[in-house]
């Protein structure tokens, strides 16, 4: 990534010379709003793609006010202190320091009429899109649906979605940057890694409720997430215990160059979210979401990545289509254990709906914060969990990764499984998996969730 200069001009602007050049000749005609000029923004998007300048172009289009949702282009020079966080499949995470910051609306002391500014210097991270420079339509229709769900707003659970701010460009290697916002606890991969002990399952199961509640609100748009794993559920948030989780990287498992992808026969991924009719070479869906949130609830249960021990080859792969999952932690609560299976059942029709797993997550987390002596049961079940967590911990300090264990997401692309697409292979499904999900089984309490 180039250098960034922490002494650039722009740090300097004043924040009334942000958002629209002084010698802007439209102040009459476009000036929406006292202090933005729309059509100036608009002629600052220079990406050198234009297919890029029109998607971000078309979200400034449809803007109405300064402070709406929409795409900038942000100059890379607009950056300094830029630092590596970590690698993933598909981009190169940095953090670094936006100079200029992202929109405001300041009301002017006591005056009806607010000012429109910039927040001034803050933390975002750049995610920098690997091979980007000649960037397919298939990546393209990937970026705008990932605007889209940074857009959609749960309506009743209110819960934060990761801000995206626009987008970038890498001055050294013409590679192009999503910036978004930055969530100081990263991913609840690293939260787990640096403080698994420290949670209780009543901060489990909120996280789990707003990891559904997200999915649900995709869902509910037709949108597949397709790449559920927990590098990419986001804790917002300041206080660690008091985050709030949100799924990121909505579709972009992908390559962005046109070269060297089969749309259709190719699978990306991270293998053990993957489920197994995804492996054999299925489209994703709303229930193969639902298996990876299964896995997920496993790591949840364990604090370890899932088949951490072991390569992510395609012996695992074939495995996982025979009914092969990771193993919950000794002592979860048995109605926590059932549903985790439920979800990671073989045949995908089997598996709850993202709605009933939000009415579950609420029902827990509800009875964990509640003496209502008729869940007296399941209440005591997850507190009694809560005890046998030093227990988890040495287990989990015995397991030693193995190197060929892989969580980036990448190409899964194993011969054999892939022969085995091509002869009619079936799965193979456990006797239980065939009985259809059904809430009532559950016996849950009442409660009112905020989706019809
Ligand atoms: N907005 C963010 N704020 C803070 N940390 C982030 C942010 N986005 C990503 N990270 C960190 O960077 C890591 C790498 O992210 P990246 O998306 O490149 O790979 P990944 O999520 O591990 O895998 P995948 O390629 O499937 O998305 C994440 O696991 C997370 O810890
Ligand atoms: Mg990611």
């Amino acid at each position: 990534m180039g250098n960034s200069n922490s002494s650039n001009n722009h740090t300097t602007l004043h924040p009334s010379q942000a958002h629209y050049s002084p010698s802007c000749k439209h102040i009459q005609r476009y000036l929406i709003n006292d202090g933005w000029c729309k059509k100036c923004t608009m002629k600052s998007v220079n990406s050198g793609h234009r297919g890029l300048d029109k998607l971000i172009l078309r979200t400034q289009k449809k803007s109405t006010s300064w402070t709406d949702p929409f795409l900038e282009w942000i100059p890379f020079e607009h950056f300094r202190d830029v630092c590596k966080i970590d690698e993933g499949g598909f981009g190169i995470v940095y953090r670094a320091t936006w100079t200029q910051g992202s929109r405001q609306e300041r009301s002017r002391d006591g005056k009806i009429k607010s000012q429109r500014t910039r927040t001034g210097p803050i933390t975002v991270t750049l995610k920098c899109i690997k091979n980007s420079q000649e960037m397919s339509d298939d990546y393209l229709k990937r970026l705008k649906s990932y605007y889209k769900t940074s857009l959609v707003q749960s309506r009743k659970r209110m819960q934060q979605l990761l801000k995206f701010y626009g987008i970038s460009k890498d001055p050294t290697t013409g590679e192009y940057i999503i910036v978004t916002q930055y969530t100081e606890h990263g991913s609840l991969r690293t939260l787990f890694y640096s403080d698994f002990p420290s949670f209780r399952w009543t901060e489990k199961s909120w996280w789990l409720c707003d990891i559904a509640s997200n999915l649900l609100t995709l869902h509910k748009e037709g949108i597949v997430h397709g790449n559920i794993h927990s590098g990419n559920i986001l804790q917002i948030g300041e206080l660690t215990r008091e985050t709030t989780s949100t799924l990121a990287d909505t579709g972009l498992n992908f390559p962005a160059s046109t070269l060297n992808y089969n749309i259709e026969r190719d699978v990306y991924g991270v293998l053990p979210y993957l489920a197994p009719e995804v492996i054999m070479g299925n489209a994703l869906s709303k229930e193969s979401d639902v298996f990876s949130i299964g896995i997920l609830m496993i790591e949840m249960s364990t604090g370890i990545p899932p088949f951490s021990h072991r390569p992510h080859d395609e012996q695992l792969a074939l495995e996982i289509c025979q009914g092969l999952r990771p193993e919950l932690a000794q002592g979860t609560p048995k109605v926590y254990a059932d549903l985790a299976r439920k979800c990671c059942s073989t045949d995908p029709s089997s598996r709850p709906t993202t709605k009933d797993l939000l009415y579950i997550f609420n029902s827990w987390w509800s009875i964990m914060n509640s003496d209502d002596p008729d869940n007296l049961q399941v209440r005591n079940s997850f507190l009694k969990a809560d005890l046998l967590i030093p227990d988890i911990m040495e287990k989990r300090n015995s397991i030693v990764k193995d190197e060929q264990a892989i969580f980036k997401s990448r190409l899964i692309q194993f011969q054999d499984v892939f022969e085995k697409r091509n002869t009619n292979y079936s799965l193979q499904s456990e006797p239980t998996n065939s009985v259809k999900f059904s809430l009532l089984d559950l016996n849950l309490p009442n409660i009112t969730i905020g989706f019809d």
